[in-house]
This record gives C-alpha cells, sequence and structure tokens, in this order.
C-alpha cells in the first residue's frame, strides 16, 4: 500500500508534498519522491531510497520551485526498494511524471510490447509501465491520454500524472486503490486519503472506481466510467487525522482485520498466473537454482509467525514429500543445529526485524543453508539479508497483535508448498490448478467470514467470556495452530491467561483444569481426517462441565448442538480453513479486548516488532 499526495495551485507545491507525504507515512514507505512543476522547469523530479527524512534533505539541497506537483512513498510489491524503484517515474523523454498505488497485473506483457518498440525501462516496478503508456497515448490532452492507457492495464490503481506541455495541469483516475481530491482556498489537492491534505483543508471528493480527474489551479473535473462529465461535490470531512489513519475503523487491529480479503487478492494476483495456473516467486531468483537439491526444510520464525510456520509444515510436508520441522527461532540459534546446504531455511517475520528470528536466519546462512524470507516489510533486515524473498505486500502492520499478516504469511506460504509440490513433481497440474481454484475462491469466503462479527461479538460478550481467568482452545490438524494463535491473541490483548493444546493432549494433563468457568474454544471443521476425533475430545470436556465455543464449518448442527455458542466458517477444503478459522479467533479476541477496555493497538508489556533478544 503506498501514498500518494498532489496539489496545483497559488502555493509551492513542494512544501505542501512533502506535509501531505509526512501525513501518509503510516501507510509506509521505503522510498519517496515528487515531482513539480513550474514554467521554467516543467517536470522536475527527486526521489530517494529511505525514509522521508532523506528526500527531506535531497530537497533541502535543491529545492523544486512551482506551484504543481504530485508526491508518493512507496511500499513496494514488485522490486525491491531503491531509488530507482522510487516513484514518481517518468516518460516520454522525462515530459511525463506519474505516482501509482496498486498492482498492475499485467504489466509484464505491457513491458515487453513497449520495450518492443524501443521504450527503455529505468526501473523493475510494474507503475513505470503507466508512464510510458499515458506519454505514448498524449495527444494534446493529459487527462485523455490517462484515460487511454489505463484502458490497457489490469488490476487496482490510484494514479496521478504531470506533463510537460500541461503546466499546472494533474491527471488520473482510480480503480481498486483509493483516491481523494481536496479543495482548499489556494488549489486543489489530490492524496491515498484525506490526511494527504487535512493540514490545508478539510473539503473532500471521494473518487469512485472508474473515475478519471483532471485539475488546475482554477478548478478540477471528474470523468465517470461511462464518460459522463461531473462537477466534483465537496463535503467537509469530519475525521481527526488518526481517524484518518484507520479509515473509520476504531482501531488499526480492527481496519487490518477487514483488509484481509485484499491482502489475500493482492497475494494471489502478485504469485499466481492464472492464465497458466502457474506460481512464481519474482523474488527466489537468489536461490531458486539450489531447491531441487534441498533434502529438509527448516522454518524459524517467532510468536504469530511461528504459528504460520506450523500451518506450512503441515502443507509442505503433503504437497512436496519433503520432511519439513518448525523452529522457534528463540531456541534454534542457541542449538546444536545441523544444517548444511542441502537444508532450506524459511524465516518468516512480519518486521523483517525481529532480532531471533535474524539471528537464526544469519545462522543458517552461515552454515551453508539456503535462506528465504517470508517477510512484509520491504527493505527490512532479512529482506535484505535472505537469498530470496517471498513478501506477503500486506501493507503496513501497526496494529500489535498480528492478524493480516498471519494470514497472508500462510497464504504465502501455502502457495510455496504448491510451487514446491509442482517443482518436484509431487503435484500434477491439474492437482496445482484445482489448488489455486480454491484459493481464488479465498477472498469471498473470508469476507462472508468477516460478516458474522455481530454474532462473534455477541459470543464475546457472553459473562463467562469477559470474567474468565483462564481459558483454552484446542484444535488437531492444520487448525493445532490455529488453537495456539487463537489462545496468543486473546491472551496478548485481554491479559487473559490463555492456552492453545492439540486436541489429542487433552487427555494427557490439560483435561485435570477443566471446569465450568473456564472457556474452551474447540476448532472442529469438516474434513475427511481428525473430524470425528475432535468431535470426541469436545464431548470429553463437556463431560467434565466444560464450557465450549465452537468454531466449526457453517450448517454443522451437530457440533452446534453439543457446544454451548458456535461460529460457523464457510466450507472450504481443509487445508486452507486456518485462513477461515483466523477471522473469528481474531474478531473473538478484539472484542472481549475491547469489553474489557484494553488499549488494543497497544497491549501492554508489548511492541510492535521485537527487536531486542
Ligand atoms: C503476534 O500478534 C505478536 N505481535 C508477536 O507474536 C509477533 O508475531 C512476533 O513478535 C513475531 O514478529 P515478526 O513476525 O515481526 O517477526
Amino acid at each position: 500500500m503506498c501514498g500518494i499526495v498532489g496539489y496545483t495551485g497559488s502555493h509551492e507545491a513542494q512544501a505542501l508534498l512533502m506535509d501531505g507525504l509526512r501525513r501518509l507515512e503510516y501507510r509506509g514507505y521505503d522510498s519517496a519522491g515528487v515531482a513539480v512543476q513550474s514554467a521554467e522547469e516543467p517536470v522536475q523530479v527527486e526521489k530517494q531510497l529511505g525514509k522521508l527524512a532523506e528526500l527531506r534533505a535531497a530537497l533541502e539541497a535543491r529545492p523544486l520551485g512551482g506551484t504543481a506537483g504530485i508526491g508518493h512513498t512507496r511500499w513496494a510489491t514488485h522490486g525491491r526498494p531503491s531509488q530507482a524503484n522510487a516513484h514518481p517515474h517518468t516518460g516520454g523523454g522525462e515530459r511525463f511524471a506519474i505516482v501509482h498505488n496498486g498492482i498492475i497485473e499485467n504489466y509484464r506483457a505491457l513491458r515487453h510490447e513497449l520495450e518492443s518498440a524501443g521504450v527503455a525501462f529505468q526501473s523493475e516496478t510494474d507503475s513505470e509501465v503507466l508512464a510510458h503508456l499515458i506519454a505514448r497515448a498524449y495527444q494534446g490532452d493529459l487527462a485523455r491520454a490517462v484515460r487511454q492507457a489505463l484502458k490497457q492495464a489490469e488490476g487496482s490503481y490510484a494514479v496521478a500524472a504531470i506533463c510537460a506541455d500541461e503546466p499546472g495541469v494533474i491527471a488520473g483516475a482510480r480503480h481498486g486503490s483509493p483516491l481523494v481530491l481536496g479543495r482548499a482556498p489556494h488549489g486543489f489537492f489530490l492524496g491515498s486519503d484525506v490526511l494527504a491534505f487535512i493540514g490545508e483543508t478539510s473539503e473532500a471528493c471521494y473518487l469512485n472506481d472508474g473515475d478519471s480527474f483532471r485539475m488546475d489551479a482554477a478548478g478540477c473535473e471528474i470523468l465517470r466510467a461511462d464518460g459522463t462529465s461531473v462537477v466534483p461535490e465537496f463535503h467537509t470531512v469530519t475525521v481527526s487525522a488518526e481517524q484518518a489513519e484507520k479509515e473509520g475503523h476504531p482501531h488499526f487491529m480492527l481496519k487490518e482485520i477487514h483488509q484481509q480479503p485484499d491482502v489475500i487478492r493482492h497475494l494471489l494476483a502478485a504469485y499466481v498466473a492464472d492464465e497458466q495456473d502457474a506460481i512464481d516467486f519474482p523474488d527466489i531468483r537468489g536461490l531458486e537454482d539450489r531447491l531441487d537439491g534441498i533434502q529438509r526444510v527448516v522454518f524459524v520464525a517467532c510468536g504469530t509467525a511461528w504459528h504460520a510456520a506450523m500451518v506450512g509444515k503441515y502443507l509442505l510436508e503433503q504437497w512436496s514429500g519433503l520432511p519439513v520441522s518448525v523452529e522457534l527461532a528463540s531456541e534454534f540459534r542457541y542449538r546444536h543445529t545441523v544444517l548444511d546446504g542441502s537444508v532450506l531455511v524459511v524465516a518468516v517475520s512480519q518486521s523483517g526485524e525481529t532480532a531471533d528470528t535474524l539471528e537464526a536466519a544469519r545462522k543458517a546462512a552461515q552454515a551453508g543453508a539456503a535462506l528465504l524470507a517470508i517477510v512484509n516489510v520491504p527493505g527490512s533486515t532479512l529482506d535484505r539479508e535472505a537469498h530470496g524473498a517471498i513478501r506477503l505486500l500486506a501493507g503496513p502492520e501497526i496494529g500489535v497483535a498480528s492478524t493480516k499478516a498471519y494470514t497472508a504469511q500462510i497464504v504465502a506460504i501455502t502457495l510455496f508448498a504448491l510451487y514446491m509440490g509442482r517443482r518436484r513433481g509431487a503435484l500434477s497440474a491439474e492437482q496445482l490448478a484445482e489448488w489455486i481454484r480454491a484459493l481464488d475462491a479465498l477472498p469471498g469466503q473470508v469476507e462472508r467470514a468477516l460478516s458474522d462479527k455481530a454474532q462473534i461479538e455477541a459470543v464475546a460478550a457472553e459473562p463467562i467470556c469477559r470474567t474468565a481467568s483462564h481459558a483454552m482452545f484446542i484444535g488437531r490438524g492444520y487448525n493445532y495452530p490455529s488453537a495456539l494463535e487463537g489462545a496468543l491473541k486473546l491472551k496478548e490483548i485481554s491479559y487473559i491467561h490463555v492456552e492453545g493444546y492439540a486436541a489429542g493432549e487433552m487427555k494427557h494433563g490439560p483435561i485435570a483444569l477443566v471446569t465450568d468457568h473456564i472457556p474452551v474454544v474447540a476448532i472442529a471443521v469438516q474434513d475427511e481426517g481428525v473430524y470425528g476425533k475432535t468431535r470426541s475430545n469436545i464431548e470429553e470436556l463437556r463431560a467434565r462441565g466444560g464450557v465450549i465455543l465452537a468454531i466449526g464449518t457453517e450448517g454443522d448442527t451437530s457440533l452446534k448442538e453439543i457446544a454451548q455458542a458456535f461460529i460457523g466458517i464457510p466450507a472450504c477444503p481443509a487445508e486452507l480453513s486456518p485462513v477461515l478459522v483466523a477471522i473469528p479467533l481474531q474478531l473473538f479476541a478484539y472484542y472481549v479486548a475491547c469489553m474489557l477496555g484494553h488499549d488494543v493497538d497497544q497491549p501492554r508489556n508489548l511492541a510492535k516488532s521485537v527487536t531486542v533478544e
């Protein structure tokens, strides 16, 4: 997720653009840039790798004068963080500059077509194709050129462009990524959200998907997808800057829970070439030639990332036939481990800065193992040090309790397990295609699971959930890690003592804890595997007065009958069910913690990234 800002009016643009980019920093940055126009210098670009301070320093050394411009903070999707990959991108002999937020899914084909026509690319990004398409389509009307160019692009975009031949004009469009216009006494703004200009005006006009726009110092115009021109209606926004960052949600955690369908869509769009039913990871080239020699896989991670790796273990073993182990990084780094070039170590980390995971990864690489990072923050230490990376593309995760990163980690690892299964010939092309179809259905199923939030909130409001001092989560198979993750989610934001167990372990001790005031969350989705066994475990708990909150497959009336509360998830292959089970687990923890009045986004004693040992 990137941040876009634009301004045209009577004031100097640079300062307004930089203030807007500062307010958009929460959208993530691994690089940032601006393009400013003046009568003398129609398109001046400055962009820097790293935080906004780098760009600010460059502009202090070389200020860009002018009263119109666009700016961008980048959250890398295609192409590692670098100055060349930073926006704005230019085209048409540097006469055009564009900024983009989203993913151009068919960029490879477009780039190939443009390069065949002699266009020289400066970056590895998908976005740069837009600069060249707009330059190629330009016939004296920038807004029209933008619309023409976007007809060739597939995917999601919020894009803004300037050109040397039309000083002071900004044109752009949105489809799938947000874009909002602002009106101030001295000019007009655009931004990824109102934060981009909240310091100058609270008069905003949100664009709809399919809308394109043109603005200059005198005014702005919107063109609907059907070509009709409309005068923008500006409304006063009352959200505070902080609320705007949460896009109307009370907490970042709830916002990020709701981002999960789109996060999964972005992952599938980035790594699955639907037309060939093929999976490809552009950033693993550094270790791709070692994969066929791998004889063992070791996951290293901490916390929620470790739970995602646990799900990955089941899938990678099942689909690739490789032996897989999952290690707590804080233990692995001090053990006398046996590693060599036949081992693939997969370090899983949202932040890419967790000290234990970094040291475990470094130990593996020093021992000669191939090192793959599954990481969310582009340009993070782990992202840079690994031999290859699969990025989560989930955008910044602000809430300390990990949610969208967890399900993104599972989906990324699922794709990698399918990729390895196909590469090793353990999966046929038909089997792979079937799994890709099942994954394509996942975002919609997650949306359906999210639509159940009122029921989940009602369950969380039950006195036994709010007043419990202890609680248990149990699950089996692919959802044993779900039980561990559900316990951690509730524990870290409600401060209730919660344990997660493999359901089969209950009889080996933990069942001694069961009473009628300890809620037990039992995960039992219908599958041909362990469902019956888990049901038996539930019956054993009930026989001892256990209070059961069952999470199962919607429509499973027999499970519903033996539980005090039941939350159903859409039917899906058991292998993919941890992603759907995560939704009620996350929402349950969220609502209990809210009812207890805790700081959900910044729970006590915790930090978002544990960069110390
Ligand atoms: C999970 O909700 C916690 N925030 C924590 O367990 C986290 O998953 C762990 O610290 C690992 O962080 P990482 O993914 O950034 O490495």
